[in-house]
């Protein structure tokens, strides 16, 4: 069976915050280029991974065109969210979600967030690549991006888009190990 290709997909400031102090709206300081290079990619997936937290600040719905598994201690308080097949929510470690929607027939996914799920994705090597995008600030106070890592990587840096003329960049790397 082919494994699936599992990226995630985040923007951070230049100091790796993913979140400006506790606000957890990203929308007033991410940039226009950032938005649409972001709905390009969530439109375009088929499966789309997401930790509970995330789920609740961006308000998300059920979509007829893609399943949204949202990672959740506690599967009760969204029951009567659950749609199969679009918004699903599970207390499954990684790597077995990740068997199942390939028993499924899904052959990639998206990650998208936040701090925790990407660690724990990263954490089991789940991970083949990352799209990250850099906005050309610094914030004080914010979640930090791979703040609790217990491995390390090596990763190739594939392609670099600056986006606008402030200098969002895009970077985008795979792993190789
Ligand atoms: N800048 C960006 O690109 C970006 C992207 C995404 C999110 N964000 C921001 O990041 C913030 C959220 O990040 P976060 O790290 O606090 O939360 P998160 O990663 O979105 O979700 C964490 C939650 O996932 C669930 N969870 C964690 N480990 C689990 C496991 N092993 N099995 C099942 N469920 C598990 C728990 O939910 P329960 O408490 O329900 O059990 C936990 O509270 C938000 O402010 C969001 O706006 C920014």
């Amino acid at each position: 069976m082919k494994l699936m290709k599992i990226s995630m997909i985040v923007v951070s400031s230049l100091n790796n915050k993913i979140t400006k102090g506790e606000n957890s709206d990203i929308s007033n300081w991410t940039s226009r280029a950032d938005h649409d290079h972001y709905q390009d990619m969530f439109q375009n997936a088929n499966l789309v991974i997401i930790g509970s937290n995330t789920y609740q600040a961006m308000n998300l719905g059920a979509n007829p065109n893609k399943l949204v598994i949202v990672l959740t201690k506690n599967k009760t308080k969204y029951q009567s969210n659950f749609l199969k097949n679009q918004l699903e929510f599970s207390d499954l470690p990684p790597d077995q979600i990740i068997q199942q929607l390939e028993k499924r027939g899904y052959q990639e996914a998206l990650v998208i967030g936040g701090a925790t799920i990407f660690d724990l994705f990263l954490n089991r090597g789940l991970i083949n690549y990352i799209y990250l995008t850099i906005e050309p600030k610094l914030f004080s106070k914010g979640i930090q991006l791979f703040g609790n890592l217990e491995k390390d990587y090596n990763l190739k840096l594939l392609n670099v888009k600056k986006l606008n003329k402030s200098g969002t960049l895009l970077l985008e790397y795979c792993f190789l190990n």
